[in-house]
């Protein structure tokens, strides 16, 4: 089986409710992001981070996968597929797609400030990070997220998957962010490389032969992976 690797960004769960970064005005879900979404911010308040996570993870509960995601679990009855996401959200879970990478953490999940291998499923039935729950070792659990300023412990587990595929699928992501857009100079040469989001056009950090189709992820990956299953039949 061929192996197909795609990089989703917040644009694959607009879709589902949920906002991206960049698209609005500055603003994300009405924060600014160095206030909640920093080590700084930890710091100085973390209870407004806090705040902020538990909301996220609460309007989790409402959303559910479009045909964006659905189309992506299609994949795997001729391809074997991973999928690296920059989102927290669980929305590829959700929809059953087998192999997902959170490369900037999962709002499901609470973490040790002090020993970042101490990670933690959020209990169901409270679905939220409390003031007050800390780690054996003493301190307040924080949100399993990548913020930013931080390193990105996976980066390099992602860039050796990108080495493997012998097709390259990336996904509403504006490519604006490190290092995660720099994994597109992992992917082999000669190796297809489809970059789906509307403002596909208008996005310069991906190769020149990367084949940009300008739709939203219902409509885009619904068609591209039609055309692979097409091709995965024929090649049958
Ligand atoms: P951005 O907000 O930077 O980009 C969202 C992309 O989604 C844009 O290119 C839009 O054109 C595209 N888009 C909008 N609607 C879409 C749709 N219906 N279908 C497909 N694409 C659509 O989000 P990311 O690139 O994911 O990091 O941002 C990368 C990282 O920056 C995030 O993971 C987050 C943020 O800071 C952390 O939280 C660490």
């Amino acid at each position: 089986m061929k192996k197909i690797v795609v990089l989703t960004g917040a644009g694959i769960s607009a879709e589902s409710g949920i906002k991206t970064f960049r698209d609005s005005d500055g603003l994300w879900e009405n924060y600014r992001v160095e206030d909640v979404a920093t080590p700084e911010a930890w710091e100085n308040n973390y209870e407004l981070v806090l705040n902020f996570y538990n909301e996220r993870l609460q309007q989790l509960d409402k959303a559910f996968p479009n045909d964006g995601h659905n189309y992506l679990t299609k994949l795997e009855s001729h391809y074997e597929v991973q999928i690296i996401t920059q989102n927290v959200d669980d929305l590829h879970e959700k929809a059953g797609s087998s192999n997902v990478l959170h490369l900037h953490g999962e709002l499901r999940k609470k973490r040790s400030q002090v020993n970042p291998d101490y990670i933690l499923e959020i209990d169901k039935t409270e679905n939220q990070i409390k003031k007050g729950d800390l780690c054996p070792w003493g301190q307040q659990m924080r949100p399993h997220i990548v913020w930013f300023g931080e390193a990105v412990p996976l980066i390099e587990e992602a860039a050796k998957l990108v080495e493997q595929a012998d097709i390259f699928i990336i996904i509403g992501t504006s490519m604006a962010v490190y290092p995660a857009a720099g994994l597109i100079y992992y992917v082999k040469p000669g190796i297809p490389i489809y970059y789906i989001d509307p403002k596909a056009n208008e996005t310069p950090n991906v190769s020149k032969n990367t084949i940009r189709i300008a739709e939203k992820a219902s409509i885009g990956v619904a068609q591209l992976v039609n055309e692979l299953l097409e091709k995965a039949k024929n090649a049958n």
